[in-house]
């Protein structure tokens, strides 16, 4: 039997480019992986002074302003979704909790259930909460019902990223080298493999 390919939604908040940068490896990783894919960044909440009083917080706005806004459509539609946040105070950032708070209705009608959910994010540093923002994204996981797809150690590259809740880049050493970048793309790739089997499974 001919299968549909898995709709996969990267749906993402960054304020100065770093969780961009995995959002598209992960859009990469997810197309390479056969899936039909939206990149989809959340709306942006801060205020206009907030934004402007750091260039690259405006420029990145400005770079990513065609990039279209995540909807509850967009998560009805997918089969699986990739959520990615910066690190805030070993949160996720609020533009993104605020996107999730607005799933509610969707939730009531099971529409979030039993779909395969992952997560990536950056920090600063290296200890700044990178996992604990990954966990924490992970408790809204489980009140979703979701399937939760972590990359684990299951590929070299994760050996070399060391993340095994999800990818995670440490911004403070610059953009993504080759080795975050990859850890994204195999992490979405993971999570489509996951969908896939699903469907399959569902369909039989
Ligand atoms: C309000 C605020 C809180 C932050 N909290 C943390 C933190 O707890 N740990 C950390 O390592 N970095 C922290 N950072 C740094 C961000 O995580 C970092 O700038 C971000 O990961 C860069 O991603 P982006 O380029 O996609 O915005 C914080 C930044 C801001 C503005």
């Amino acid at each position: 039997m001919m299968m549909r390919p898995v709709n996969a939604a990267i749906v993402y908040y960054s304020a100065t480019g770093t969780v961009h940068a995995l959002a598209q490896a992960a859009a990469e990783g997810a197309e390479k992986a056969g899936a039909h894919v939206r990149l989809r960044r959340v709306a942006e909440l801060a205020a206009p002074e907030a934004i402007n009083a750091n260039p690259a917080w405006a420029q990145h706005l400005r770079d990513t302003a065609d990039i279209a806004a995540a909807t509850l459509d967009d998560l009805a539609w997918a089969d699986a979704v990739l959520f990615g946040a910066p690190t805030r105070f070993g949160n996720p950032a609020s533009q993104l909790r605020a996107f999730i708070d607005t799933t509610g209705p969707l939730w009531a009608q099971g529409g979030l259930a039993g779909k395969v959910y992952s997560a990536f994010t950056a920090s600063n540093t290296a200890h700044g909460g990178q996992e604990a923002t990954l966990l924490a994204l992970g408790n809204t996981f489980y009140h979703w019902g979701g399937i939760i797809v972590p990359p684990g150690y299951t590929d070299p590259v994760q050996f070399q990223s060391g993340n095994p809740y999800g990818t995670s880049h440490v911004a403070g050493d610059g953009p993504p080298g080759e080795v975050a970048l990859q850890a994204a793309r195999y992490q979405a790739r993971r999570v489509v493999d996951t969908a896939a089997t699903l469907m399959a499974g569902r369909a039989a």
